[in-house]
This record gives structure tokens, sequence and C-alpha cells, in this order.
């Protein structure tokens, strides 16, 4: 199957990227550096790069960024950001990738705990978070038969928790996370929230 992974270049998008590699074509497609360039706040740039990357079976996202920051530091133009990027970003990989992807192919988004679990500093990153989790049960009832639409909700990654000199135990490794992205592709299920976090 050819696989259109959107943040290939990052963290997660290795892993996932390496764990694909064995079965699938990968299509990498990031700012900068992959096969394809996309810039997920730019809609134009998103139908760009279905145009350029053919027809595909299955659509990955571990792109795009929210601003992390206490509520009181948080002005308009980073929930502007925020909104325009992690989530309205996604939104808008679902919409055009609709025609692209083969009949009961995939699309799997990125959330992150804190939709779910609040803390200090993440006021924009849990909206934006919610927002991708509730887009994707809505889309998929609505895609269902066409197009399948799932989120991964990761929890803090060890490396990532690593490289801010925090306790990587704390974490799951991206590489257990990788996996999770491998069921949503593989499994029959659609609107489905999948955790991808230490327990
Ligand atoms: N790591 C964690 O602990 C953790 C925990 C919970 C949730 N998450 C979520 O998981 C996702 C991936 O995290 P990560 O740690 O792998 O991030 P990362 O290492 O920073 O990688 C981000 C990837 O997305 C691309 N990207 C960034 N902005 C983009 C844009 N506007 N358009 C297109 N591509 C863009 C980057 O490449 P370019 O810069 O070249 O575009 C890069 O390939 C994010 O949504 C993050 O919020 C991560």
């Amino acid at each position: 199957m050819r696989v259109l992974l959107v943040g290939a270049t990052g963290l997660l998008g290795t892993e996932i990227r390496r764990i694909l590699e064995p079965q699938h074509e990968v299509i990498t497609a990031s700012r900068k550096g992959s096969d394809v360039s996309v810039d997920l706040s730019d809609k134009a740039s998103i139908v760009a790069m279905f145009g350029a990357a053919g027809r595909i079976g299955a659509v990955v996202c571990v792109g795009g960024a929210a601003k992390f920051a206490p509520l009181d530091a948080l002005g308009d133009d980073d929930y502007a950001f925020s909104l325009a990027n992690k989530l309205m970003g996604q939104v808008n990989l679902v919409r055009c990738a609709i025609g692209h992807v083969d009949e009961g192919g995939s699309v799997t988004l990125t959330s992150g705990t804190l939709a779910q679990q609040p803390t200090v500093g993440g006021a924009a990153v849990s909206i934006v978070n919610a927002g991708v989790e509730g887009f994707a049960r809505a889309a998929a009832l609505e895609l269902e038969g066409k197009l399948r639409v799932n989120v991964v909700s990761p929890g803090w990654v060890s490396e990532t928790l690593a490289s801010m000199g925090q306790d990587p135990s704390r974490g799951i490794a991206a590489a257990d996370v990788a996996r999770v992205y491998k069921r949503a592709i593989d499994e029959p299920i659609t609107g489905q929230t999948l955790p991808a976090a230490k327990t």
C-alpha cells in the first residue's frame, strides 16, 4: 500500500516510517526535507500535496503544532496559530484526502492526552487535541464505507522527555507509539481515538 506520512521527519514520523517501510511504500511529507512538501496551515499546499502524491491507500499525520504557555501568556495570535495549524491543518487534511485515498482506506490523525487530562500551560493544546478527536468522530460517521478516520492520542514520549532533561521512564517509547498508528492502518476501525500513553 502507498502511505502518505505527514510529519515524517519528526520523532514519531521517523519511528512510524521505520515500522511501515517493510510492508508499505511510504511517501514522506513535511515543510522541508521530504518527498513532498506541505504546510498544514496552508490549505492550498495540502491540495498540492495530494496532487503530487498520486493515489494512496492511507494517510498518517504526525505534523502540526500548537502553543504551550500559561493562560495569562497565551495571546490572540497563539490561539489563532494553534487552531490554524494542528487543528484546521488536520481537518483540512481529511477534507482534501477525499477522492485521493482508495475506498476503505484510512486517515489517522494525532491528538494527545491533554485533550482529556489538562495541565498548566496546556489550554491551547487541549482545545486543539479535543477538537481533532471530536472532528474525527463526526467525519468518520459521514465517511463510513468510504474512508476510515481515526486518531492516535500519545502521552509524553520518552525520547521527548529525555530531550527536555526529564525522566524518560515517565513516558512511552516512540516505537511503541508507532505501533498504535500501524494498528489504525491495519485494523478495520473508524471513528476511534486510540490511546498511546504509558500505563
Ligand atoms: N513527542 C511527544 O511527547 C508528544 C506527546 C503528545 C502528542 N504529541 C503529538 O505528536 C505529534 C508529533 O510529535 P513529534 O514529537 O514527533 O513532533 P516533532 O518531532 O516536532 O515533528 C514534527 C513533524 O511535523 C512537521 N511539521 C511541523 N509543522 C508542520 C506544518 N505546519 N506542516 C507540515 N508539517 C509540519 C515537522 O517537519 P517540518 O518542520 O519540516 O515541517 C516534523 O516532520 C504532534 O502533533 C504532537 O503534538 C507528541
